[in-house]
């Protein structure tokens, strides 16, 4: 992780601000050679981590270079308050709160475990630790399926650009929330300091490989969407890409971002339509049809699991409706800046075509999705998205 992490992270069992870090390895990098970052390097915006100050304490704006240079490798968060450790591993902070944590090892002290616990709180801790264990399994060949596909390549750039149009350009972090291998989180890392959270670990690595190989400035956290484990107003955007579907309770999860981001700053939610046409998948089936048949032989003779089967659906997953989201997002104090729904043929899945064809063709489904999205679609695509702006706190 990067120094600048620390001004935004807070402890989620007790909210206590700012935590005591304590470095015992780092690696030092060289982001700001990489194209892929700004050249200018942007200071820590409220606290610098460096430093362990607060910026209208100092009299001068610090020099953040190595906030954003060494790579703390090994060590641990300690809240003052609660005494708990957060274990800094391999570069990933774990700052999952205690009833989602493994208490053996991020543990000094017990007594935090205060309230009792509802019957709500049993389900709800049941489904994402569910989520963690699916998501840890099937991490090793989600890129395949949903990153690497052409489809997911046009189509989320695409998406990223809308975003983009209605970005603030404070200073503040953009956070990734269920940002997975980081499908969206390295295109949207191009546009600030950018924090992707998730609470399957082995995503989340998948994720900072890429920030190593292409020189990203990206840190990975693992942390609970419903409790997040960042500081007031650090924030001038959160996304969830494909993620509010798969909480217990996502209304928690936006609460938790109504707090995290400042006043401004935008919420972007992409997630699958219940009111989706499903003549694309029909078409999908009828276009796949050799492919399943030519699989299913040779699974037949390699006696192995159907590969086209797998396909990281869990089963926590719901479709959710724009009306409907849209009215919890109002109630909560956010104005509505974009709502639509996306895709209708770039969501059929052909699986077998070499990718130069595959790109051509989603190309060309791109522009038929577009002039329909205008003209036809209203409610019927794919997928929902969302932007919203907080306007009241
Ligand atoms: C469909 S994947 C989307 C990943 C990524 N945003 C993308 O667009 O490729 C859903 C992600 O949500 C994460 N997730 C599920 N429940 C979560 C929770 N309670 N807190 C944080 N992440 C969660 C999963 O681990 C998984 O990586
Ligand atoms: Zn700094
Ligand atoms: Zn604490």
């Amino acid at each position: 992780m990067f120094y600048r992490l620390i001004e935004n992270l807070r402890c989620p069992d007790d909210g206590n601000f700012p935590m005591q870090i304590n470095v015992i390895k780092i690696k030092k990098l060289n982001q700001f050679k990489s194209k892929n970052i700004r050249s200018q390097i942007p200071h820590c915006s409220l606290l610098c981590g460096r430093k362990m100050q607060f910026i209208n304490n100092l009299k001068k704006l610090p020099e953040c270079k190595e906030c954003y240079s060494d790579y703390i490798l090994e060590g641990y968060f300690t809240c003052n308050k609660c005494k708990r450790r957060y274990p800094i591993v391999k570069g990933i902070p774990n700052v999952l709160p205690s009833n989602l944590a493994n208490l053996k090892n991020s543990v000094i002290n017990h007594k935090f475990i205060t309230h009792k616990i509802s019957p709500n709180e049993v389900i709800s801790n049941e489904i994402k630790r569910e989520e963690m264990a699916h998501h840890n399994e099937t991490a090793i060949d989600y890129d395949d399926w949903w990153v690497n596909h052409p489809r997911s390549q046009i189509f989320y750039k695409r998406a990223v650009k809308i975003w983009k149009n209605n970005l603030s350009e404070s200073n503040k972090s953009i956070i990734d929330i269920g940002c997975g291998s980081g499908k969206c989180s390295i295109l949207m890392a191009k546009y600030g300091y950018l924090i992707g959270l998730d609470i399957s670990l082995k995503m989340i690595e998948i994720l900072q490989k890429k920030v190593f190989k292409n020189g990203f400035i990206v840190d990975c956290v693992v942390g609970d969407a419903e409790n997040l484990p960042f500081y007031d107003n650090c924030a001038k955007s959160a996304t969830f890409w494909g993620v509010a579907h798969h909480l217990p309770n996502r209304i928690i999860a936006y609460k938790s971002v109504k707090r995290v981001i400042e006043k401004g700053g935008n919420l972007l939610i992409s997630e699958p339509n219940i009111k989706r046409s499903y003549i694309p998948f029909a078409i999908g089936k009828i276009i796949n049809f050799p492919y399943y048949i030519i699989r299913s032989f040779l699974n037949l003779i390699r006696s192995k699991k159907l590969e086209a089967s797998k396909t990281h659906i869990t089963k926590n997953e719901v479709l959710l409706n724009l009306n409907i989201e849209k009215k919890i997002l109002n109630d909560l104090g956010f104005d509505i800046i974009y709502s639509k729904t996306r895709w209708f043929f770039g969501i059929i899945p052909i699986l077998w075509l070499p990718k130069k064809i595959l790109f051509l063709i989603y190309k060309l489904f791109m522009y038929f999705d577009i002039v329909i999205e205008k003209n036809i679609l209203k409610e019927k695509g794919g997928e929902l998205c969302i932007i919203a702006n907080l306007i009241n706190k």
